[in-house]
């Protein structure tokens, strides 16, 4: 028979196990696992986003990359320029997202971010992203509401 202290030093086990895996994880070097600490909460997983307060990633990424001012403003939104994440992990946590949220993939003629594009954006984090975001989405041709 289990004895009940038997019973919680198997369930101890059992966490952790399940706890160094997490840990393993967590701390892996990868755009996909900053992602998902750092952005996935409010953009989940596939970029769709919440409809009426977070956009869908997979629509204005693509139409925004078209211009200069839109890539710009795609590092600019607070989300992302006032991250916890370092320039070169932004960068790349982008070209990621690019890579995959995208239809398609990064389009033809790319040029991927780098640490120093996203430092010269960042240091102007948006204040009001509407008053910006409207005119570009309306210029790219994408809803201006998400
Ligand atoms: C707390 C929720 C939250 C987190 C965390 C977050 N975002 Fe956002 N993000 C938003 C919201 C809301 C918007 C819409 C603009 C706004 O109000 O800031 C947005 C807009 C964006 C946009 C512009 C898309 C568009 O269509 O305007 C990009 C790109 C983006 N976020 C990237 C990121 C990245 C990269 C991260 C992680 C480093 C991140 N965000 C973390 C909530 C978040």
């Amino acid at each position: 028979m289990i004895t009940g202290s038997r019973f919680v030093r198997s369930l101890c086990g059992v966490a952790f196990v399940f706890a160094l895996g997490g840990v393993a994880q967590a701390t892996e070097d990868s755009p996909q696992v900053d992602y998902m600490l750092r952005c996935q909460g409010c953009h989940v997983g596939d970029g769709s986003g919440y409809p009426g307060k977070v956009p869908d990633l997979r629509v204005s990424m693509p139409a925004l990359l078209g211009s200069v001012e839109g890539r710009e403003f795609l590092l600019r939104v607070p989300g992302a320029s006032l991250s916890v994440l370092d320039n070169a992990q932004l960068a790349r946590v982008y070209n990621w997202m690019v890579d995959e949220f995208l239809p398609g993939g990064a389009p033809t003629g790319f040029v991927p971010f780098d640490a120093a594009e996203v430092e010269r954006a960042r240091t102007r984090p948006l204040a009001d992203v509407n008053a910006v975001r409207i005119p570009l989405a309306a210029a790219a041709g994408i809803p201006t509401v998400y």
